[in-house]
């Protein structure tokens, strides 16, 4: 009876938390630091309805190098400005990484969007696409993070220099 109560309790925390909480996309940034690298086409967030937020971006790329690309993913949260927050992750290797999925919170941002995006594994299509993407409320389970403004930095590089960079930044705001 004991687990049957605990059972129930956390159903019912479930559907409260997952009502009183309302998280969503505030903002959007692509940067081509390396125009030969790549050309965004759009970048941008959707108001569909009130507090659901859509991302939409694509990307040209023109040239994927021999060399592997690196990807630094940085979770920052704002108090005065964004500060580093909990994780800041690089993957050396991004086409190592796509066959592999052997890092796990990568795998949380990047399973949140597959079926949004054209991105499986390497090669890489010439135009990367993510559509219609709301913020990911199920990430919150695996991941909880307190109320607040966050932003996610995800850095490309190749040659030891940065090459694109994607600025997303998100709100959680929780009603008690
Ligand atoms: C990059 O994309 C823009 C459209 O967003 C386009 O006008 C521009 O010609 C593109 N640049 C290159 C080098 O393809
Ligand atoms: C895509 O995945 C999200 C999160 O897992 C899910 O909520 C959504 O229903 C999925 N959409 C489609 C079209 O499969």
């Amino acid at each position: 009876m004991a687990i049957l109560g605990r059972l129930l309790l956390c159903f019912a925390l479930w559907h409260i938390l997952q009502v009183c909480r309302v998280s969503k996309f505030t903002n959007v940034e692509c940067f081509n630091i390396d125009e030969s690298f790549t050309n965004f086409t759009l970048c941008r967030l959707y108001a569909v309805k009130r507090d659901v937020v859509e991302m939409s971006l694509r990307v040209n790329i023109f040239r994927w190098p021999k060399r592997p690309v690196s990807m630094r993913l940085q979770l920052l949260k704002k108090a005065s400005g964004y500060k580093p927050f909990l994780y800041n992750v690089c993957q050396s290797d991004v086409c190592e990484y796509l066959e592999k999925r052997n890092h796990p919170f990568v795998n949380i941002i990047l399973n949140s969007f597959a079926n949004r995006t054209n991105v499986v594994r390497c090669p890489l299509p010439r135009e990367i696409i993510l559509e219609h993407f709301r913020f990911p409320v199920k990430v919150l389970d695996l991941m909880p993070l307190p109320s607040g403004d966050y932003a996610l930095f995800s850095t490309f590089s190749f040659e030891g220099k940065e090459r694109a960079l994607v600025k997303v930044y998100f709100s959680i705001t929780e009603y008690r």
